[in-house]
């Protein structure tokens, strides 16, 4: 890219920071006084009349990772400027947290927390990413009927709902105008569902904000969510990541000391390229892979109970399981009354009526084997070799 094409994205970027206030963004306030980029510094420079010490800080750590892909966060300089107060000139290099020297601290990151080393979320035994390559393939429903399954073994389970592009928990749990409130020590409380606490990106925009909106929130919004939110007395916090393996999505999972992760497929949209992919970037981030999950394995129908039919092929994510030497933690068949549930925003995991069907069966066993990767010496049906490929 030349400078001007740099200074222009850089334009750009900064363009779409937003006055967590009122939702409203800088520029559209008329509060961008300067902005200066060269090839080693960025200088911006704001007024900010009315925004609180919180907000400004996070206004700062929304520009620096912004500008993430250009720019150190030592190289810019946040200016502001107020024109009420006796403070004419707020002079401030933005020093971010403390870093800790992590191996993370060296991978490049479009709009995660810069500099910041892995933290581990209060309140939570373990954290467990729900991942897919693609979208479209179960990866919410995993997530929500996983928990569900974990809450069906006694177990305290919380969900984070940190897609971005379809933020789909509020609907899964039926809670689309709930909006979550905030204990005396400004901790953002989860709402309940149906015995599980979730917090979710959909509680917060509206649906209608352009994707291209979230983008600059999203840095800090799952650091928010693991870190600003009173999760209490979990076993387990259950993340639905947003789709993909990219960039994004690296930069939101290695600044948290997360305990495993889960890759979702579908038999025929199994990718062995695209799941490596998944699984470098884990290991990359010293994530452990506890293994893959089949979505929509094959079809029972209601008046056949025993028959299989094998829509999407046989045995697809099985064979890349394999082949990529990670666990395949099970095969969850399709059943219209899952979608249908899931639609009414009652999980099908929570409905006892449904005990014994094929898709219950499956969630038990996957809520089995992940409970099972993390205390092997219980004598649940898990398949072998858990935890070998951890950090390979
Ligand atoms: N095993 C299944 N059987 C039937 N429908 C399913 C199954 N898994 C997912 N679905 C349906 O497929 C659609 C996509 O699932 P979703 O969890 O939203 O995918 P993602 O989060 O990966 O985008 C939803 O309508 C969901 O109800
Ligand atoms: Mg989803």
């Amino acid at each position: 890219m030349s400078e001007a094409q740099n200074l222009e994205k850089i334009n750009q970027l900064l363009s779409l920071i937003v006055n967590p206030q009122n939702g409203k963004t800088l520029k559209e306030e008329g509060r961008i006084v300067e902005v200066k980029a060269d090839q080693n510094e960025l200088l911006f420079k704001y007024k900010r009349d009315g925004i609180s010490p919180d907000q400004k800080r996070k206004i700062e750590t929304m520009i620096i990772q912004a500008v993430a892909d250009f720019y150190p966060s030592e190289k810019v300089t946040v200016l502001t400027i107020s024109e009420n107060s006796s403070d004419i000139l707020a002079d401030k290099k933005f020093t971010p947290a403390p870093a800790n020297p992590a191996p993370t601290a060296q991978i490049k990151t479009g709009h995660g927390p810069v500099g910041a080393g892995k933290k581990r979320v209060l309140g939570a035994q373990k954290v467990i990413a729900v991942s897919s390559c693609k979208g479209g393939v179960g990866k919410s429903t995993v997530a929500v009927n996983l928990a569900f399954a974990l809450k069906n073994l006694g177990k305290k389970v919380g969900l984070l709902d940190a897609d971005i592009y379809g933020p789909s928990m509020p609907m899964l749990l039926n809670q689309r105008s709930a909006k979550p409130g905030a204990t005396p020590e400004k901790k953002i409380l989860p709402i309940d569902a149906y015995g599980i606490p979730f917090i979710s990106f959909g509680l917060f925009i509206n649906e209608k904000d352009p994707v291209i909106w979230r983008g600059p929130m999203l840095g800090g919004v799952l650091n928010q969510f693991l870190f600003d939110v009173a999760w209490e007395g979990l076993d387990y916090l259950i993340i639905d990541l947003p789709p993909g393996t990219g960039d994004m999505q690296l930069s939101m999972v290695q600044a948290t000391d997360i305990d495993g992760a889960i890759v979702v497929s579908t038999p025929q949209d199994v990718a062995i390229l695209d799941s490596k992919k998944g699984l470098n970037m884990f290991s990359q981030v010293k994530i452990p892979v506890l293994g893959m999950v089949e979505n929509m394995s094959y079809f029972v129908p209601e008046d056949a109970p025993t028959k299989k039919y094998f829509i999407f092929g046989e045995g697809g994510v099985k064979k890349a399981a394999q082949e990529l030497n990670v666990n395949l933690l099970s095969e969850i068949p399709l059943e219209m009354a899952l979608r249908e549930a899931s639609d009414k925003g009652q999980p099908y995991m929570n409905e006892k009526k449904y005990e014994g069907r094929p898709v219950w069966n499956a969630y038990m066993k996957l809520a089995k084997n992940i409970e099972q990767s993390f205390n092997p010496s219980e004598n649940v049906d898990a398949p072998k070799g858990f935890f070998k490929r951890f950090f390979s």
